[in-house]
């Protein structure tokens, strides 16, 4: 299972997270993200149009790994799966959350922001986790703390990463990738800034962020 979802984001620096009104909106700033580069993106379950927009946008672009993000709960991630999308990701984790994705062959990116929910999820076959809220719970200090009890844990620290912060995160040999809102706000979506979108993607895939 860890290899599954390491391999998932092997190839990304930067999962974009997109919440999204309107699944017509999903998909430009999607196929912007795309021509910048991104191959990842998650559209979180915050929004009545989130699950439509997944399907938008797996329909418009099917080689993009669509997942769903905020996934609370099992049965948030049988709408998930049932829209179309790749994986999930939690902000956290609950045993019941983990057992849910193993039922069903689901591939998740499980919370993580303290030893115990590491130590958690190993015990259920877990080793990459998002870092959630990361700068908040210590960002490069906190990943370098965690980096002793857990050599074989990777992270993909999301909450406060900024076009600024990336490339220190990525520096990091437990990072395999970060994720942040940055490169699809909504304002940059309100404003239908596509160029913008797709040059903050472009920038971040590469690993600089600005
Ligand atoms: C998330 O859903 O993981 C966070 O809202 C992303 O955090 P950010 O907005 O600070 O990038």
């Amino acid at each position: 299972m860890a290899g599954e979802m390491e391999g998932r984001l092997s190839g990304t620096s930067v999962i974009p997270i997109l919440t999204v009104q309107d699944p017509e909106q999903a998909v430009l700033a999607s196929e912007a993200l795309a021509r910048g580069g991104m191959t990842v993106i998650e559209i979180t379950l915050r929004t009545a149009q989130a699950l439509a927009s997944i399907r938008a946008v797996k329909e418009a672009l099917p080689s993009l790994q669509v997942a769903a993000g905020t996934v609370l709960d099992d049965r948030q991630m049988d709408a998930a799966l049932a829209a179309g999308s790749d994986f999930c990701v939690s902000p956290g984790l609950t045993p019941a959350l983990l057992r849910a994705a193993r039922d069903r062959g689901c591939s998740l990116l499980p919370g993580v922001a303290t030893a115990s929910d590491i130590m958690c999820g190993l015990a259920e076959g877990f080793q990459v986790f998002k870092l959630f809220p990361a700068m908040a719970a210590g960002g490069v200090a906190l990943l370098r703390s965690l980096s002793g009890p857990f050599p074989d844990v990777r992270f993909c620290p999301t909450g406060g990463v900024t076009r600024e912060n990336l490339g220190i995160l990525l520096a990091e040999p437990n990072v395999l990738c970060c994720g942040g809102s940055w490169m699809a706000s909504q304002s940059l979506i309100d404003a239908a800034d596509w160029a913008a979108i797709e040059g903050l993607a472009s920038a971040a895939q590469s690993g600089r962020g600005t």
